[in-house]
């Protein structure tokens, strides 16, 4: 067994498959610190849309890095993430924002680069880490890892409620549209594909609501103690 400052708790998925509400509740419950690392992705993409950078062009993202001011400070109720001192909680939520994510994120040296910002949310007691590559490749030595799933339909009107809850504009077929795209490009990308880890339980939440999938999740951590 890892010892408690190791104590991780990781959960991959696809956008839309419910992985950012149940990490937040898992690591409340637990009394956990919590990544969000698709807002990490999201912030390097905002400020590269913000620069004019060509997002497809590695080495253009890359230089992105060495002045990467990010913070996410304590809100009411989700963690408030700022971008060179100031809040862009709303402007990172976008789907253009979403979709620039999905492109800095291929690059391989960016990955890299981000690792470490990753690493340092693990403090004592420990950590719940939500993403995409949080069991494969940044906490591997996770205690507890899940890969959570739902149809690209049922994701498709999570984000949409999501997003008109925000006060932005959504259409459903463009959505679904959009999700098919990035679960693509996410999984066939050759830096740390989108995919379960091996020790990963396998959680498919389409037909479970936040709180059932949050149940199982707590019951399965608390049954392996
Ligand atoms: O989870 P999210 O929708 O906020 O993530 C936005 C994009 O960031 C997603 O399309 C892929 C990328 N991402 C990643 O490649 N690896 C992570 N650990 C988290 C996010």
């Amino acid at each position: 067994m890892q010892d408690e400052t190791a104590y991780v708790v990781t959960i991959d998925g696809p956008g839309g498959s419910g992985k950012g509400s149940l990490a937040i509740r898992v690591a409340r419950e637990l009394n956990l610190h919590l990544l969000d690392s698709g807002a990490i992705y999201r912030l390097l993409a905002l400020k590269g849309l913000q620069q004019g950078v060509d997002l497809d062009q590695q080495h253009e993202v890359v230089v992105l890095l060495n002045d990467f001011n990010i913070r996410f400070d304590a809100g009411d109720d989700l963690s408030i993430p700022y971008l060179d001192n100031r809040d862009v909680s709303t402007e990172i939520r976008r789907e253009d924002a979403g979709d620039a994510a999905s492109r800095v994120a291929r690059h391989a040296e960016v990955r890299q680069g981000l690792l470490e910002i990753q690493r340092a949310f693990l403090k004592p007691p420990g950590l719940v880490a939500d993403g995409r590559d949080m069991g494969t490749v940044v906490f591997p030595n996770a205690r507890f890892k899940f890969f959570l799933y739902a149809s690209i339909e049922i994701r498709a009107q999570r984000r949409y409620k999501q997003l008109i809850n925000m006060g932005l504009s959504a259409n459903i077929a463009h959505l679904q549209a959009e999700i098919a795209e990035r679960d693509e490009r996410d999984q066939k990308r050759s830096a740390s594909p989108l995919k379960p880890a091996e020790d990963a339980l396998i959680v498919d939440s389409s037909l479970l609501d936040q709180a059932q999938v949050t149940e199982l999740v707590l019951s399965h951590i608390r049954e392996a103690g």
